[in-house]
């Protein structure tokens, strides 16, 4: 925990009927010794005997790429220590029990025929929202694209309409079974994008409930700007003036409340073009953001060249992206935030070209790109397996673009994304031998326990089988951050 703010208390609601979820229990350290000379802090938790510990450390303070993109820096026989929130010891189990100081307080997850990975960072996600799209979805079944159904009414303006008449509260109590989903799944962190208020005062409303949602929920939410994800329907004949509105009253109310560090666009035929997204990009810059665009998602419009040219920390989606776009990119040190999830739920054929993205060498992550409209999934792992058998990356790619390289799309490479002393205690251990079976075994929930700030979480099936439902129980009763 950071500081000593009082802790609001948060109780994970159970599934429905079964009440509010237990925290997972601990079993206590058995082999503390407490004449061992103290050669540090003293732990409040160790997970030992792990099969498979993914580090994901390196030396290299940069996003990984080519070849990097598979060191995982695995430790057969791994264990992690944990003061508190943070790590404090990382290698073989008996080197970190040799080098750490145990207590009678120390408690001892067992990771024998495990695996341990850092918490994903889920670096595009649209977590707050009114309404589901389920209509939607049947309506692309049956034939219709998702332009066509943006052109009549639905799509992003048919949640802006269902968003706006919900109240702070309301909007909290609708994101928190999305958020326990998330975290039930091995999500940890996330960017959280406001996009569906489109007015000054259901923006602010949108990144105010993201900011409480950051406050009491484990997961850590990174919040971004996105008044210009489409143009509302009170301005569908007078576009200028809601640029007019973005640029002079938006950003600037914004930036002086510091509700978001990132600014985003929907940079997209039809919706903001190029001169348009960089109009608005500029604007945000100045008042102190960082930049991501959604671009050539749909069509090559130049979104990633766009992205390049303003220096954004990432361009996102892609799957129409040309190879001049690839290496202005790379060139320019823009990550290349893929999004499966959204060709899959939008039932596209084509994804972004990953294979090509890491032969030249750009930089890529994963995410969800969790929304009602295109992309309906809390999970990562079904993103790990979609990468996988869509973009042709392997596991090992696809489980560093979603940890380490993740964490530098939304600049928090030095707190998360790795296993290493100094970052946060934030962990996940899977039911499983080979950290390949992650999105081998797709479609199913793999995780045995979270650990968050150093809290353990339960998984969605307990660790026993009883349990199938999203995660709870905090062992701290909630956090303050
Ligand atoms: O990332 N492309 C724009 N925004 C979202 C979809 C939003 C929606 O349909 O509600 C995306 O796919
Ligand atoms: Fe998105």
């Amino acid at each position: 925990m950071e500081g000593t703010a009082a802790r609001v208390v948060y109780n994970f609601p159970g599934p429905p009927g079964q009440g509010t979820l237990r925290a997972q229990p601990y079993s206590a350290f058995s082999s503390a010794d407490p004449s061992k000379e103290v050669k540090m802090e003293s732990i409040s938790l160790v997970i030992q005997n792990a099969r498979q510990l993914l580090t994901l450390r390196s030396d290299q303070k940069c996003p990984r790429t080519g070849e990097h993109l598979e060191d995982l820096g695995i430790i057969e026989d791994g264990a992690v220590a944990i003061s508190g929130s943070k790590i404090v010891a990382v290698g073989k189990t008996k080197e970190v029990l040799d080098q750490v100081n145990i207590t009678k307080k120390t408690k001892a997850i067992d990771a024998k025929d495990k695996v341990v990975l850092p918490g994903f960072v889920d670096c595009h996600t649209h977590p707050v929202f009114a309404n589901t799209r389920e209509d939607e979805f049947e309506m692309r079944i049956k034939g219709k694209t998702y332009q066509e159904i943006a052109a009549s009414g639905g799509g992003i303006k048919s949640s802006v309409k269902n968003l706006r008449s919900k109240s702070k509260e309301e909007l909290i109590q609708l994101a928190i079974p999305r958020l326990d989903r998330m975290l039930s799944y091995g999500t940890t962190t996330i960017e959280a994008k406001s996009g569906y208020g489109l007015s000054l005062e259901d923006e602010i409303k949108m990144l105010e409930v993201i900011k409480e949602l950051n406050k009491i929920h484990p997961i850590d939410l990174i919040p971004t700007f996105l008044g210009a994800h489409e143009i509302p329907e009170e301005y569908k004949n007078n576009r200028k003036e809601y640029i007019k509105l973005i640029i002079e009253k938006m950003i600037p109310e914004v930036a002086k409340r510091k509700l978001a560090i990132f600014c985003d666009i929907f940079c997209e035929k039809g919706v903001f073009d190029i001169e348009e997204s960089r109009e608005i990009l500029m604007a945000a810059k100045n008042h102190g953001f960082k930049l991501k665009l959604h671009a050539d998602q749909l069509s090559a419009l130049g979104g990633s060249k766009l992205a390049a040219e303003l220096g954004a920390i990432s361009a996102d989606h892609l799957e129409f992206v040309d190879d001049e776009g690839i290496e202005k990119m790379k060139e320019s040190g823009v990550i290349g935030v893929l999004l499966p999830g959204a060709c899959f739920g939008l039932g596209m054929r084509e994804y972004p070209p990953a294979r090509k993205m890491i032969e030249k060498g750009l930089p890529v992550a994963l995410a969800t790109d969790f929304n009602p409209g295109s992309s309906m999934t809390e999970s990562m792992p079904m993103i790990l397996s979609l990468a996988c058998l869509m973009m042709r990356m392997t596991p090992a790619e696809a489980i560093v673009a979603s940890t380490i390289n993740s964490a530098y799309a939304v600049d928090k490479a030095s707190d998360v994304g790795s296993t290493e002393v100094g970052k946060k205690a934030d962990l996940v251990i899977w039911n499983v031998q080979n950290y390949k079976e992650i999105p081998y075994h797709f479609g199913v929930n793999l995780v045995d326990r979270v650990i968050k700030d150093g809290t353990v979480f339960p998984s969605s099936h307990g660790g026993e089988g009883k349990r199938v439902s999203a995660v709870g129980g905090s062992a701290s009763g909630g956090r303050g951050k």
